[in-house]
C-alpha cells in the first residue's frame, strides 16, 4: 500500500471529496437554496412568486442580467431574441445528418457546439458584444434546434420560427405545427410549459452547470460550454430522469399496477432499482418545484380533461413512498422531475424529447452562471485535485521481457 502522507509535502493538504459533497467551487449571486427548508430563489426571488407571476423571459432576464426587467427592457430583450431564432441554413443541413432515432440531447448538443463555428465574431471569447450577442443566439436558437430534432426524428419537414408568437408558443408551434395548416396554440398549455421552464432556470452548481463553468473556466466559448453542459445534463441521475420516472412508471403499469411491489424491489435494490424522480443532493425536504408541478400536472390533465393512469400511479407511489421509513430516514422526497414527464407527455411530447426540454429551461441559468464566472476575478481554470492511488514507482519491463 501506498503511504499517501509521503505525497503531502509535494501537493499541499488535499480534501477528498467525491461528488463534491462538500466543496464549494465558487461564490455566486444567483441562485439560493435552503435544502432542508425548502426554499429556492433567483437572484433573491421565491421561485414561487416568480411561477405565478413572471414569464420565462422575464425570470431569463432576472437570472442573467441580476435584475426584474422594466416593461422596455423586456420588450427589448423579446426583440432581440425574436430577429436570431432563425438558423442559418447550412445548420438546418446538420439534421439530414443524424439518423432519424437520434436522441434529441445528442443534436441538440452537436447544434450549439457547431453554432460556435458559425459565430466566430471575436477571437476573444470574453469580449463583452460577444458575450451579449452569444447570450441572444443562444436564447433564440437553442429551442428552434430542439424542435428540429424533433421533428427530424419524425420524418416532417422542418417549420421556420414564426416571431410574432411568443417564445413558448412559437417553440410549441415549430414542435407540433405541420407546414400548410394553421397551428392553433392553447394558452393555457404555453403558459404551463413556462412555467416549467422557469422552475428549470437555474438551480445553482448542479452538474450540468459546474460543467458549464469548468469548460469555460479554460476560456473556452459560451456556445462549446453550453453544449458541453447539454451532455452533463442528459445522463439518468441529472436532466434524463424525467424521461426515466415515465419509463418507470409505464413499467409498473404493464406490471399490473402493483406500486407496494416496486417499492419493495427499490428497498431491495434489486437490480439498482432506484425510485426515478425521488432525492436529490441538496433538498431534504420537498422540493418547492415539485410541488408547483404537480398542481400544474393536476391542472393540464384536467384541461385536457384527460384521466391519467400514470398520474394517479405516481402519486400513490408518493404516498406510499412518504410513509416509508427507508424514504423518511434517508429524506428522500420528489424532485421536479418527478411529475414533469407527465405534463410533457399530455401535451404530445414523447419521453426522449423530456430532457430537450430541461434543457431549453436551464439554458438562462447556464448563461448567466457564465458570465458571473468571467466577470469573477477570483476564478481560475477548473482543476481539481487528487489522492493518488496507483502502484508506487517500479522498474519497467521492455516488451520481450513481460510474460
Ligand atoms: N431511490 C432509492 N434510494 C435512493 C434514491 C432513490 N431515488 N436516491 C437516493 N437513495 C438512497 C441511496 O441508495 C443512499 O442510501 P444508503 O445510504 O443506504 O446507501 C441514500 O439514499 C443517499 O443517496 P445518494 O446516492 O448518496 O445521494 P446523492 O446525493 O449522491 O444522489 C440523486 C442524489 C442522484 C438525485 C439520487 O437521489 C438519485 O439517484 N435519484 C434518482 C434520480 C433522479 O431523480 N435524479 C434527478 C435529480 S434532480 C435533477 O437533476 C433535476
Amino acid at each position: 500500500g501506498l503511504d499517501i502522507s509521503e505525497l503531502l509535502p509535494q501537493t499541499g493538504r488535499v480534501t477528498l471529496d467525491p461528488g463534491f459533497g462538500n466543496t464549494a467551487a465558487c461564490t455566486s449571486e444567483i441562485t439560493y437554496i435552503d435544502g432542508d427548508a425548502g426554499v429556492l430563489l433567483y437572484r433573491g426571488y421565491p421561485i414561487e412568486e416568480l411561477a405565478e407571476g413572471s414569464s420565462f423571459l422575464e425570470v431569463s432576464y432576472l437570472l442573467i442580467y441580476g435584475e426584474l426587467p422594466s416593461r422596455e427592457q423586456l420588450d427589448q430583450f423579446t426583440d432581440r431574441i425574436g430577429r436570431h431564432s432563425m438558423l442559418h441554413e447550412d445548420l438546418r443541413r446538420f439534421f439530414d445528418g443524424f439518423p432519424r432515432d437520434a436522441h434529441p440531447m445528442a443534436v441538440l448538443s452537436s447544434a450549439v457546439s457547431a453554432l460556435s463555428t458559425f459565430y466566430q465574431d471575436s477571437l476573444d471569447p470574453f469580449d463583452p458584444e460577444h458575450v451579449e450577442a452569444s447570450t441572444i443566439r443562444l436564447m433564440a436558437k437553442v429551442p428552434t434546434i430542439a424542435s428540429y430534432a424533433y421533428k427530424k426524428s419524425i420524418g416532417q419537414p422542418l417549420l421556420y420560427p414564426d416571431n410574432s408568437l411568443e417564445y413558448v408558443s412559437n417553440f410549441l408551434r415549430m414542435t407540433f405545427g405541420v407546414p400548410a395548416e394553421t397551428y392553433q396554440s392553447d394558452p393555457v398549455l404555453s403558459r404551463a410549459l413556462d412555467v416549467l421552464f422557469v422552475l428549470h432556470a437555474d438551480h445553482e452548481q448542479n452538474c450540468s452547470t459546474s460543467t458549464v463553468r469548468l469548460v469555460g473556466s479554460s476560456q473556452a466559448n459560451l456556445f462549446t460550454s453550453v453544449s458541453a453542459g447539454i451532455d452533463a445534463l442528459s445522463g439518468p441521475l441529472h436532466g434524463g430522469a424525467n424521461q426515466a420516472v415515465l419509463e418507470m412508471l409505464e413499467q409498473i403499469r404493464q406490471e399490473g399496477g402493483d406500486v407496494a411491489s416496486f417499492v419493495r424491489r427499490v428497498k431491495d435494490r434489486e437490480a439498482g432499482a432506484r425510485l426515478m424522480g425521488f432525492g436529490h443532493r441538496v433538498y431534504k425536504n420537498y422540493d418547492p418545484r415539485a410541488k408547483i408541478v404537480k398542481q400544474a400536472a393536476q391542472d393540464v390533465l384536467a384541461r385536457l380533461s384527460q384521466s391519467d393512469q400514470l398520474l394517479d400511479l405516481a402519486m400513490e407511489l408518493e404516498e406510499v413512498a412518504l410513509k416509508d421509513d427507508f424514504f423518511v430516514s434517508r429524506k428522500l422526497y420528489p424532485n421536479v422531475d418527478f411529475y414533469t414527464g407527465l405534463i410533457y407527455r399530455a401535451m404530445g411530447f414523447p419521453a426522449k424529447m423530456f430532457t430537450a426540454l430541461f434543457a431549453i429551461g436551464r439554458l438562462p441559468g447556464w448563461i448567466a452562471q457564465w458570465r458571473e464566472m468571467i466577470d469573477d476575478p477570483a476564478t481560475r481554470i477548473g482543476r481539481p485535485r487528487q489522492v493518488y492511488v496507483g502502484p508506487q514507482r517500479r522498474p519497467y519491463q521492455p516488451l520481450e521481457k513481460r510474460g
